[in-house]
């Protein structure tokens, strides 16, 4: 389906005036932020939110992350709470996402949030999602900017090998620092982490004081769209090995080394800055990957989340 030349885009003032120009347009234009490359649209624009979901092939029920500038235009959309004052405060801009009741009056397609009463909301850190943000001046819808069930991207060029010719645009701007996707905190009711990322559970639970379980923890499923094998290469990949299969290949961690090493040094947020450039450095190998042990505290919780959708079976997709 590549219907359409898609332009690069430097960070230049001039380029970004053209980015936030495609997106007020109506165009879908994939972004840097801090966690990953995001796949925008104007929020406000049902067809554009739908040429999203078009562009990365993703079921119509998965909803999606309203970015925005700052404070103000997040409370614009959202009904605020004290906890949610807390949290951003503590955490924005960065890679933090939080779930709460909309507003009466917002402009919110109905696409961006999958028909819910509620709206996923994050202001990110990245100078070029700023700098983009505040030039359309209202929300953009971004999902990661992958095809579904595929590994999200970390580059400009993990963006292009997916989705060129599917997408007006992408602004191009190095690597994403954290390299894996915000954690999300659903803040419609009793607090709840709905996917773990960025910002490790511990530090949300300090500014709170108090627990934020999963869902499953509450055992009742509130994160739509959290399909196991979301994250899956396609490659057949395997956890908790201390060496390749017969014919494989190894991604270690740690004193656990392989063709590629998340951390030499052991260090998690190393790990996860890696965990997705190298996956895609794997599976275009085409072999088996098997992963080393990495430790479930901070940032391992998200990243061993990442690592058990990309082993879940692809029948799940
Ligand atoms: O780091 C990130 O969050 C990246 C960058 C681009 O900002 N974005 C991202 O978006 O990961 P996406 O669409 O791949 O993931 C959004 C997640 C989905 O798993 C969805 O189920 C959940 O957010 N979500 C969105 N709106 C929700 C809502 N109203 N209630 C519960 N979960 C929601
Ligand atoms: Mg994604």
């Amino acid at each position: 389906m590549s219907d359409k030349t898609t332009l690069v885009l430097t960070s230049g003032a001039t380029d970004l005036d053209r980015a936030a120009d495609l997106l007020r347009a109506g165009q879908v234009v994939a972004f840097p932020t801090e966690t990953v490359y995001g796949l925008g649209a104007d929020a406000r624009n049902g067809e554009a939110v739908a040429a999203v979901y078009a562009a990365k092939g993703r079921p119509s029920f998965n909803p999606l992350i309203a970015h925005v500038a700052d404070l103000e235009q997040a409370q614009a959309l959202v009904e605020w709470s004290d906890e949610a004052e807390r949290l951003a405060c503590a955490f924005w801009p960065g890679p933090l996402t939080m779930v709460l009741p909309l507003k009466p009056g917002h402009e919110v397609s109905g696409l961006v949030t999958a028909g819910l009463d509620t709206l996923a909301v994050r202001v990110p850190a990245h100078p070029v999602a700023q700098g983009l943000l505040q030039r359309v001046g209202g929300p953009v819808a971004a999902p990661s900017a992958n095809p579904s069930g595929r590994i999200s991207p970390t580059t400009a060029a993990h963006v292009l090998s997916g989705l060129d010719g599917r997408i007006a645009a992408v602004v191009e701007a190095g690597s994403s620092a954290v390299g894996l996707e915000s954690t999300i905190v659903g803040l419609s009711g009793d607090p709840v982490l709905l996917r773990p990322g960025g910002v490790p559970r511990e530090e949300i639970e300090r500014v709170l004081g108090r627990e934020v379980p999963s869902p499953e923890e509450v055992s009742k499923i509130t994160a739509p769209g959290q399909m196991l094998s979301h994250y899956a290469p396609r490659a057949r990949v395997v956890l908790n090995h201390q060496r390749a299969e017969p014919g494989g290949v190894m991604l270690g961690f740690g004193d656990v080394d392989g063709d590629l090493n998340l951390s030499p040094a052991g260090s998690l947020t190393e790990a996860a800055s890696n965990l997705f450039e190298y996956l895609h450095r794997l599976d275009a190998m085409a072999r088996p990957i098997a992963v080393a042990p990495i430790p479930d505290a901070g940032l391992g919780a998200a990243i061993n989340d990442r690592l058990q959708r990309a082993a879940a079976d692809r029948d799940q997709a």
